[in-house]
């Protein structure tokens, strides 16, 4: 099937070239991010594959829709930047990687957990210029301390299983998180109000939906302990930025380690070194200290890579044979 795949990074290429041997796919690489502006970019295409900060609304369906394409093939889990009805009422089956490496983004948001709290990354600067002075790098133990996660999915589970080997309580709040499957796991299931009341660290692992849209605002920042860390490897818009950056200034978030942004899409995989950003809360939010940010890397380790490319290649090979495929988005899905 000819495919055109967006936002193609030079890491991506090797491991893709790798598993199209003999696949029969037929994939063009192409650097750009699919856009209303470079839709038209897949004329002559049947599928296209695309990545997070690809852009999948109405209006660059429909213009994909009338260039033919049928099957868009997400190597990625979540879906939340597609709209999926319109991808359904136009004929175009979507495709996704349902889980690749939940270790991987698991064990990254431990390291941002650990980078905060014991401010390796400030103490690795210091030691370069000679000053061993201990001010300011005071850190606590995460053994006997309360985690709390949201979403206990794969990468939720994935996370639990890593802290309480730290020796930390788990709470969990998952809609569909029963009492026995937690207690199964070591952890507690709880409703989120308990959760932030009595959360050292609060970690997200929810997909975006509409309701879980800005989960930490206002409101849910004022129910958490007074110094607490808050981590999002999720999705940007789990988190009201500029709610955030209030709680940092006044002190009573503790620490923000993300690795995802909710206007990610204007700076993300990208080197943007030379250049002026020009978004002032993303700025605003690199001035803290106790803040930490990593641009989506969560999932990036040669497992996830090797899995993310079997997956997609083997969804594009599925589809093309039998017209269908088992990870197909369908609306009914949450995001
Ligand atoms: P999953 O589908 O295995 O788990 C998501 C869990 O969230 C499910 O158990 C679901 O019941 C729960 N959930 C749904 N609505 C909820 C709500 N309102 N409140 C609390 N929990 C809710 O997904 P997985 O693989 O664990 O991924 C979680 C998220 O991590 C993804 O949605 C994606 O946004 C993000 N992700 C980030 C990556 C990165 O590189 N930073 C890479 C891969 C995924």
């Amino acid at each position: 099937m000819k495919t055109l795949m967006f936002s193609t990074q030079s890491y991506e290429r090797p491991v893709f070239d790798r598993v199209l041997v003999n696949s029969g796919v037929n994939l063009v690489y192409q650097k750009a991010r699919l856009d209303l502006s470079t839709a038209s970019l897949t004329e002559g295409f049947e599928a296209i594959c695309v990545f997070v900060n690809d852009d999948l609304s109405k209006d660059v369906l429909l213009r994909l829709d009338e260039l033919n394409i049928k099957l868009i093939a997400l190597r990625c889990a979540g879906f939340n930047q597609v709209d999926v009805e319109t991808a359904e009422q136009s004929g175009i089956t979507i495709v996704r990687v349902p889980a690749y490496s939940p270790e991987a983004v698991a064990e990254h948001t431990v390291a941002m957990i650990m980078s905060l709290n014991r401010k390796t990354h400030k103490a690795w600067n210091r030691v370069r210029e000679g000053n061993f002075n201990l001010h300011g790098l005071l850190g606590f133990n995460l053994c006997g301390h309360t985690a709390g996660l949201i979403g206990m999915g794969a990468i939720g589970r994935a996370t639990a299983k890593i802290l309480l080997g730290f020796g930390m309580d788990v709470l969990a709040y998952d809609p569909f998180l029963t009492d026995d499957g937690a207690k199964k796991l070591g952890i507690k299931s709880v409703e989120l109000d308990q959760l932030y009341q009595q959360s050292d660290i609060v970690s997200l692992h929810c997909p975006l939906t509409e309701d879980t849209h800005h989960l930490i605002n206002c409101t849910s920042l004022a129910q958490m302990k007074p110094g607490a860390m808050l981590i999002n490897t999720s999705r940007g818009a789990l988190i009201d930025t500029p709610a955030v950056i209030r709680a940092l200034k006044a002190g009573d978030l503790g620490y923000l380690g993300i690795d995802v942004y909710e206007q990610e899409g204007d700076l993300f995989f990208r080197d943007l070194s030379e250049e002026v950003i020009q978004d002032d809360v993303f700025q605003r939010l690199l001035t803290f200290p106790n803040v930490m940010v990593t641009g989506h890397q969560g999932f990036f380790t040669r497992e996830a890579l090797e899995s993310i490319a079997n997956t997609t290649v083997n969804n594009i090979k599925t589809f093309e044979r039998t017209g269908s495929c088992e990870n197909t988005v369908k609306p009914q899905l949450i995001g």
